[in-house]
C-alpha cells in the first residue's frame, strides 16, 4: 500500500478543492477524492489484508488522510454555498429606496356612493336589497302596476320602446321598452317572495327627456317596498323619517302632500327641509290593492307603502350640486370632489 501517495493526496487536495466553482464540481471533485472508486477507498478496503502492525500505520495515515480530505470539502463546499447565495442576492437586489410606481387611486362614482349609502341605510333595518332588468316588460313595467294601456306615461312621448331582439312583434304587455322606473320591480319581487317583504331595489331608468341641468334621459332610482299584515301609513312616514335623518343628518324634516300614482293610494310626494327649504324628495305611497291583484297578493290579508326616489336629486341636495350633467360628464375635477 502506498502510504505517501496517500499522504499526497490529502496534502494536494486543498488546492484542486480551491479550483473548484461549482457545488456541482465539488461533488464530482469528492467522489473522485474519497467517493467508491477512490484510492482512499480502495486503500481503506485493502486495510484487512495488511499485517497486524502494517495495520496500525497505514489505518493511522488513512484515517487522518480521509478526516483531512472531509474537512477541507465541508470548508469548500461552505464558500461555495454562500458565493452561490451572494450571487443570488444581488442579481435579485432590489433598491428599496428607488421611488415606487405610484397606482392611482380609483374611487366608485358619486352616484354608486350614494346608492351604496342608501341601500345600507335600509339594508340596516332589515330591508333586502334587489335588481331588475333595465329592459322590461310593459306588464312589469304599466299593467302590474295599474296603469291601463291608455296612461300617458306609456306614450312614445315619455316611454322609450325597444325592438325586440327575437324579431317577434310585441305589442301591449308583451312589449319591450327601457323602465321608466324601478317600481317593476316591485311586482317581479312580490311574484317570487311570498309576505312579509321588506326590499329597495337600486337602477338605472329611462324616459324619453332632453338633457338639462335637471333631466336627463337616463338617471338611477331607488325604490322601497314593505309588505306586511297591518301596515299602514305611519310606518311609512316613520321608515322615511329615519331614512332621511340618516342621509342629510338629524336636522332634516319630512313633510308629506297628496299626490298621484296609479299602483299607490293614497299616494304622496315627501319634501325634506334641508338648508332652509322644502324640496320635493320622493314618490310614495300604499301600495294599491289592485297591485296586490296583479302579483297573486290576498289584498284582504296584506297591506304595504312604496317609495320611489332619484338617486341624482339626493346627491344634488345634499352636495349643492347645481347641474345633472356634472354626474355623467366625468370631469374627473368634479369626480374627484366626492372620494
Ligand atoms: N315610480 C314613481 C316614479 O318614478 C315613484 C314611486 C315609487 C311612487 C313607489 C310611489 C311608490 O315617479
Amino acid at each position: 500500500m502506498d502510504l505517501d501517495a496517500i499522504r499526497q493526496i490529502a496534502t494536494d487536495a486543498p488546492a484542486r478543492l480551491g479550483s473548484v466553482r461549482t457545488v456541482a464540481d465539488l461533488e464530482e471533485l469528492e467522489s473522485a477524492l474519497i467517493g467508491r472508486k477512490s484510492e482512499v477507498a480502495a486503500a481503506r478496503r485493502d486495510l484487512g489484508n495488511l499485517d497486524q502492525d502494517e495495520r496500525a500505520e497505514a489505518g493511522r495515515v488513512l484515517n487522518e488522510a480521509f478526516g483531512s480530505i472531509k474537512t477541507a470539502i465541508a470548508r469548500r463546499r461552505a464558500v461555495l454555498e454562500l458565493e452561490a447565495e451572494n450571487t443570488l442576492l444581488e442579481s435579485d437586489r432590489a433598491d428599496v429606496t428607488f421611488p415606487g410606481v405610484s397606482v392611482a387611486r380609483g374611487t366608485h362614482h358619486l352616484l354608486t356612493q350614494t346608492m351604496d349609502e342608501v341601500c345600507d341605510i335600509f339594508r340596516a333595518i332589515g330591508y333586502q336589497v334587489a335588481e331588475g332588468p333595465e329592459i322590461e316588460l310593459a306588464w312589469y313595467n304599466f299593467d302590474a302596476l295599474n296603469t291601463p294601456p291608455t296612461h300617458p306615461a306609456r306614450f312614445e312621448s315619455d316611454t322609450m320602446y325597444v325592438e325586440s331582439f327575437d324579431g317577434k312583434q310585441r305589442t301591449g304587455e308583451d312589449e319591450l321598452l327601457l323602465r321608466t322606473h324601478t317600481s317593476p320591480m316591485q311586482a317581479r319581487f312580490m311574484e317570487k317572495h311570498d309576505p312579509p317583504v321588506h326590499v329597495v331595489v337600486p337602477g338605472r331608468v329611462f324616459r324619453t327627456d332632453t338633457w338639462d341641468a335637471t333631466h336627463s334621459p337616463v338617471f338611477h332610482q331607488i325604490e322601497g317596498l314593505a309588505v306586511d299584515t297591518n301596515i299602514t301609513f305611519g310606518d311609512l312616514k316613520g321608515t322615511l323619517a329615519y331614512f332621511v335623518k340618516e342621509f342629510f343628518g338629524p336636522a332634516a324634516k319630512i313633510r308629506f302632500i297628496p299626490h298621484f300614482f296609479p299602483f299607490t293610494e293614497p299616494s304622496a310626494e315627501m319634501l325634506v327641509w334641508f338648508k332652509g327649504d322644502w324640496l320635493e324628495m320622493l314618490g310614495c305611497g300604499l301600495v294599491d290593492p289592485n297591485v296586490f291583484d296583479a302579483v297573486g297578493y290576498d289584498p284582504q290579508n296584506v297591506t304595504g307603502f312604496a317609495f320611489g326616489m332619484g338617486v341624482e336629486r339626493l346627491a344634488m341636495v345634499r352636495h349643492g350640486i347645481s347641474d345633472l350633467r356634472h354626474f355623467y360628464e366625468n370631469d374627473l375635477r368634479v369626480l374627484r370632489q366626492f372620494r
